[in-house]
């Protein structure tokens, strides 16, 4: 991390858990329990019927509540789907974007840059998830693949916009097995991704983006992990469900900036 140039970010991502009332009591216990500190921003990424609960509870502190997934479009005939200024005027900051269990029910880099884009639009932060496949790693293209991601997940974003985004490198292998990226491994692949933005706008714009890791991240490698520095925070899965271990997370990442 290094906050002198950009945000460190501490994102817990729900996935299809916790029913609304549960995540009242989630709430209630993560409040009680909450760090003082601003070291960090602190953003919760709620299956969608869980975002008024979400939103309500965490109204008096700076918790940022957000989505998993949007639309790209305004409106219009999309059963089921849901809209940027829906998630907004619920009270929305965040989005995730291109989680690879997204990719994996046939989302498209295509998809990604048109979610981006409209999140942009909204005035909604994008999480823009990316990473490889074991095959991949073991392949040597893991390097080449990101980059691929980047540069197709961002076509279009303006100078004036890319601060805005949040890029969480997850790498599939690591997400919900268990088996987390060393500390090196999360690094190298973070520092390649701030020299992709760096050659697609300045390093000044790479400088300032904050890239979080995310793939089995949680209350015992955290330290390590945020050590490291282009890694500005962590997109958490499992341990965003218990408060206690999210909690430790965020204090994890109260360290002096490298
Ligand atoms: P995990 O999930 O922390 O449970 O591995 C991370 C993610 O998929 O965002």
């Amino acid at each position: 991390m290094n906050r002198k140039y950009r945000k460190t970010v501490i994102a817990g991502n729900w996935k299809m858990n916790k029913t609304p009332s549960e995540t009242k009591d989630f709430m209630n216990q993560f409040k009680s329990i909450m760090p003082k500190g601003r070291w960090c921003d602190i953003a919760l990424c709620v299956p969608a019927v869980c975002i008024p609960a979400a939103v309500r509870a965490v109204r008096d502190t700076r918790v940022g509540i957000g989505a998993e997934n949007c639309n790209a479009n305004a409106s219009g005939a999309y059963t089921g789907e849901i809209a940027t200024n829906m998630l907004v005027d619920a009270g929305c900051k965040y989005v995730i974007i291109g989680h690879s269990e997204r990719r994996a029910m046939g989302e498209t880099d295509a998809d990604v840059n048109a979610k981006v884009l409209a999140a942009l639009e909204a005035g909604l932060t994008p999480i823009m998830c990316c990473g490889e496949s074991l095959e991949q790693r073991q392949a040597d293209v893991t390097s080449e693949w990101i980059a691929m991601q980047i540069k197709l997940g961002l076509q279009g974003v303006p100078e004036e916009k890319i601060r805005k985004v949040i890029i969480a490198y997850e790498p599939i292998w690591a997400i919900g097995t268990g088996l987390t990226a060393t500390p090196e491994q999360a690094q190298e692949v973070c520092e390649s991704i701030r020299a992709v933005v760096r050659k697609l706008y300045t390093s000044k714009h790479a400088r300032a983006i904050s890239i979080l890791y995310g793939g089995s991240m949680n209350e015992k490698n955290a330290f390590d992990l945020l050590a490291q520095p282009d890694i500005d925070g962590g997109l958490i899965g499992g341990a965003s469900l218990v408060p206690e271990k999210f909690v430790q997370i965020i204090e994890a990442a109260n360290q002096p900036t490298v």
